[in-house]
């Protein structure tokens, strides 16, 4: 039997600590020594990597952006040999040039060994089968979720994505105790099993590890209800690794540990940069304390959170990510993200976990519908009674008014990996 906490996960906060700093002062001498990217910003903020005396030092460091990665493109970030580099992947690049990350042998061992510690805290355990159905390729989400699959030991049936009714049948066929996949994804499953006449209740299926998109309590309670099995997060960029970076544990279900001896976090302000106290909400920020063929420091991940103290495990956890700055709506100057929606659709009755956010422009101001799914034998009266509804919470609760149309089922687009909430008509 594996042990059920390996050798970092048992120590204390101040072994943690010593272990934080000198990986981190090995990390910023890697990246100035080997970027000249990471130099040249030392250099205009007149710091050396040896100028970092405590992990609160770290705090007087630049930050890395996004586009400081994309800049860099394609392999300019990098500080290895080209020929030390064992893989590459990429985010999907949607907008402009997509940003490219590369893996050393020793780095990808760390990301198998976290992906795993991550199944292990959901309760997976060697022998386990895994259905992963995040996609394979360029994507860090397949391919991160099956080598950490094989290192804990487990079977893994590398579905990928899509082909949902395909995906239906290896479930029954294969009787997988764990699922990868984005939430989203899970729905569009969970209706192709209603399709196929199969109560999803009845699967092999015990354990579910959702993660790559934002998801909520209320959608927690619907996955684990609708299949009967145990709903976790696990979070994690491709620029900081991929899948991993942090975790939840199913004995406490309350936010996701973050493997800090691989990852130092920080929270700021979104705005002025400046670090906030633990607890306080923010944006997330990474530096990379092991990472050889791209280190990362102080990356600017956009993605809203609080740190909170450990629970399950020593190492800090993050609240669910309630949103990124790139995903908030500012309606007539109120901040909405989509997330908010969500908890508000998946509380209504009559309506399905299905729902859409369509900006259009009126007049010079920005209008916002939701558009929702009717449930399949939700009649007209419930459907109005179910607008209504929407629209009141989320003017109570957001303080904004917002059109809401309830369309009829299997209407709305469905996810085969992650959705897309905002459709943005405005020109
Ligand atoms: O989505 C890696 C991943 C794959 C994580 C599979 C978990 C499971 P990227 O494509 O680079 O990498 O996208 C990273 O996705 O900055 C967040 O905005 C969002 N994200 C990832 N996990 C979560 C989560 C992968 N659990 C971006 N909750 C991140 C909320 C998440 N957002």
């Amino acid at each position: 039997m594996t042990p059920l906490l390996d050798a970092a996960e048992q120590l204390g906060r101040e072994e943690l600590a010593v272990l934080q700093l000198a990986r981190l002062r090995a990390t910023l001498r890697h990246a100035y020594d080997q970027v000249p990217f990471y130099r040249q910003a030392f250099d205009k903020a007149g710091l050396r990597p040896e100028d970092c005396h405590s992990l609160a030092d770290l705090a007087r460091f630049p930050f890395t952006a996004k586009a400081d990665l994309r800049d860099n493109y394609p392999f300019g970030m990098f500080a290895v040999e080209r020929s030390e580099v064992r893989r590459i992947h990429a985010s999907s690049g949607t907008t402009g040039r997509p940003t490219v990350v590369g893996y050393t042998e020793k780095d990808l061992d760390t990301w198998a060994d976290l992906v795993a510690r991550a199944i292990r805290a959901a309760g997976g355990r060697p022998g386990h089968t895994v259905h992963v159905a995040y996609g394979y390729g360029l994507f860090t989400g397949g391919l991160g979720a099956h080598y950490g699959a094989e290192r804990l030991g487990c079977t893994v049936v590398p579905a990928s994505g899509g082909m949902t009714a395909r995906q239906v049948r290896l479930i029954q066929d294969f009787e997988p105790e764990i699922i990868m996949v984005t939430p989203s994804y899970m729905l569009t499953l969970l209706d192709e099993f209603e399709r196929q006449g199969v109560d999803p209740r009845t699967t092999s299926l015990r354990v579910g590890i959702f993660g790559a998109e934002p998801w909520t309590e209320e959608m927690r309670r619907e996955i684990e209800e609708r299949f009967a099995i145990d709903a976790v997060d696990i979070y994690g960029l491709s620029e900081v690794m991929g899948p991993g970076v942090s975790f939840e544990c199913v004995e406490t279900k309350d936010g996701l540990h973050i493997s800090e001896d691989h990852f130092y976090p920080e929270v700021v302000d979104p705005f002025t940069g400046e670090v906030l106290p633990d607890g306080e909400e923010g944006e997330l920020v990474f530096t990379s304390l092991t990472k050889e063929a791209m280190p990362v420091v102080r990356y600017r991940t956009r993605d809203l959170t609080r740190l909170l103290p450990g629970t399950a495990r020593a190492f800090r956890r993050m609240e669910k990510v309630t949103g990124r700055t790139d995903d908030m709506v500012i309606l007539r100057g109120v901040n909405l993200f989509p997330t908010q929606i969500e908890e508000i659709v998946l509380r209504t009755p009559g309506v399905a976990p299905h729902f859409q956010l369509r900006l259009t422009r009126e007049g010079r101001m920005d209008a916002l519908t939701v558009r929702a799914e009717a449930r399949a034998l939700a009649g007209p009266e419930v459907r109005e009674d179910a607008a209504r509804a929407i629209a009141a919470a989320v003017k109570d609760g957001i303080g904004v008014s917002v059109k809401v149309e309830i369309v009829d089922p299997e209407t709305l687009e469905r996810s085969v990996g992650k959705i897309r909430r905002i459709v943005d008509l405005r020109d």
